[in-house]
């Protein structure tokens, strides 16, 4: 087996640039929640790298916690179908959540756990995302926080998986067509 690198065809958005978004990103939440101690739930697995470089650019008081969704599906198109398989450790009741995801896609599955974190009664709900496709939503959903809006292709890095590879690589790329027909 070879380096990760031989499978990249193209670095959409590199380091350096993914680095100054999440600053951003992390000024810009700490301003708008300065004094509310919100609770980012991240979204396993795909979200973990976002939400570690996130919170290291907080200046507040915040928690943090977990969920996890199958969409039965290892391949680059979702499937449409989302149930829970983990859940929060913590009550969220009378909380500001953020929910914390790599990618929103279709907008199934953050709509799937915006609707399952309302009916616990937090006192807000928000989503922040590093990446949005508008072009593949299929709900509508609102993101009150988006690092970056990308074309309807299949990207990897940074946390995003092709067949559970290349979540490791600390950029986000497009792979090779030859890559897929392995
Ligand atoms: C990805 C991503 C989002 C979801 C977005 O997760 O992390 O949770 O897909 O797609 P959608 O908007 O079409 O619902 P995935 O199912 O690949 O799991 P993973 O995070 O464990 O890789």
């Amino acid at each position: 087996m070879g380096e990760i690198k031989e499978d990249i065809k193209e670095i959409l958005l590199s380091k350096r640039k993914i680095k100054k978004k999440v600053k951003k990103l992390g000024k810009q939440i700490s301003d708008e929640y300065r004094g509310k101690n919100p609770v980012f739930v991240s979204i396993l697995k795909g979200s973990v790298i976002f939400l570690s470089d996130l919170l290291r650019e907080l200046k507040i008081e915040c928690s943090v916690d977990f969920m996890a969704v199958s969409s039965y599906n290892e391949k680059t198109e979702s499937s449409g179908v989302v149930k829970l398989i983990m859940d929060l450790r913590e009550s969220i009741e009378g909380r500001h959540v953020l929910l914390v995801e790599d990618i929103v896609d279709t907008g199934l599955t953050a709509g799937y756990l915006r609707d399952v974190i309302r009916m616990r009664n937090p006192e807000s709900v928000e989503i922040c995302t590093l990446l949005s496709k508008p072009a593949a939503r299929e709900l509508h959903i609102e993101c009150r926080y988006t690092g970056f809006e990308i074309p309807d292709e299949y990207v990897v890095g940074y946390g995003l998986d092709y067949s559970e590879k290349y979540r490791n690589i600390p950029y986000i790329a497009t792979l090779k067509s030859e890559v897929y027909r392995r």
